[in-house]
């Protein structure tokens, strides 16, 4: 349980002020695609998953390729009853560590460094923001295929199939930041192959700061889609 046991409803601004206290990744590596989901991502995707479906206050939740734990933390600031985080960079971990630390929360959270096929075990709840195989193509996938058989419901964060700039421009104009929209058929068939069924997919504009060289904008816009899935293999 977290110090103040989170049964009241947290504000979306105070759980975005909680995640933009836990620390980024310093040294991002390239070919792992560490960047840092941002606060106001990570909260809408908390937000739905914890008051929209009731699956973080009160749950187990696995946090796979968790970075510095920054979903994970969340899930923990609102009421979590455990967390465990895993990544295969132990800087990464090291600082997810530390953040965990200093969010000052009593919640039962644990940071496992390694693959995630080292997992074992039953969650209620799997968040995951993994590479999109921009730099290893497929590298979503074993991601998909390790949540569908570790958690009854997985909350995942893939890139969107084309650059849609008529969406980006809905996206910056809208008051909520996200739209709902068709899975890409690819994903769907993949995800029920595997055990899962796609509930829901919101479109949300994720801009991420100029990170590696070969960037060549400051910044960067792009669409990315939460798939909210459950699977049939957990009962
Ligand atoms: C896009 S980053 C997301 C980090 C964090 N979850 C967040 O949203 O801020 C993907 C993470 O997956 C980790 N990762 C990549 N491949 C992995 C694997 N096979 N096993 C465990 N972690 C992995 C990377 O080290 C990186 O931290």
């Amino acid at each position: 349980m977290a110090k103040h046991a989170q049964k009241r409803l947290i504000r979306k601004l105070d759980l975005e002020r909680f995640l933009s206290t836990v620390q980024v990744n310093p040294e991002p590596k390239i070919n792992l695609e560490q960047y840092t989901i941002s606060e106001n991502i990570a909260a809408s995707m908390l937000y739905i998953a914890a008051y929209t479906n009731n699956d973080i206050v009160g749950k187990c939740i696995l946090d796979l390729g968790c970075g510095t734990g920054r979903l994970g933390l969340g899930a923990a600031f609102l009421g979590a009853k455990t967390v465990l985080g895993v990544d295969i960079d132990k800087a990464a971990l090291k600082v997810a560590v530390v953040n965990s630390q200093n969010a000052d929360l009593t919640v039962n959270a644990d940071w496992v460094n390694g693959d995630i096929s080292i997992i074992n075990g039953c969650f209620d709840t799997v968040l995951q923001n993994p590479p999109f195989g921009v730099q290893t193509r497929t590298a979503d996938r074993a991601f998909l295929i390790k949540a569908l058989v570790s958690g009854k419901m997985v909350y995942s964060l893939h890139n969107h199939p084309d650059v849609d700039k008529r969406l980006i421009s809905m996206l910056k104009s809208s008051g909520t930041g996200l739209f709902a929209v068709q899975p890409s058929a690819f994903l769907k068939r993949f995800i029920e192959r595997h055990g899962g069924v796609v509930k829901e997919v919101y479109a949300m504009l994720m801009t991420i700061p100029k990170m590696f060289d070969f960037h060549t904008k400051v910044s960067h816009d792009f669409v990315i889609d939460l798939y909210i899935i459950e699977s049939n293999l957990i009962k």
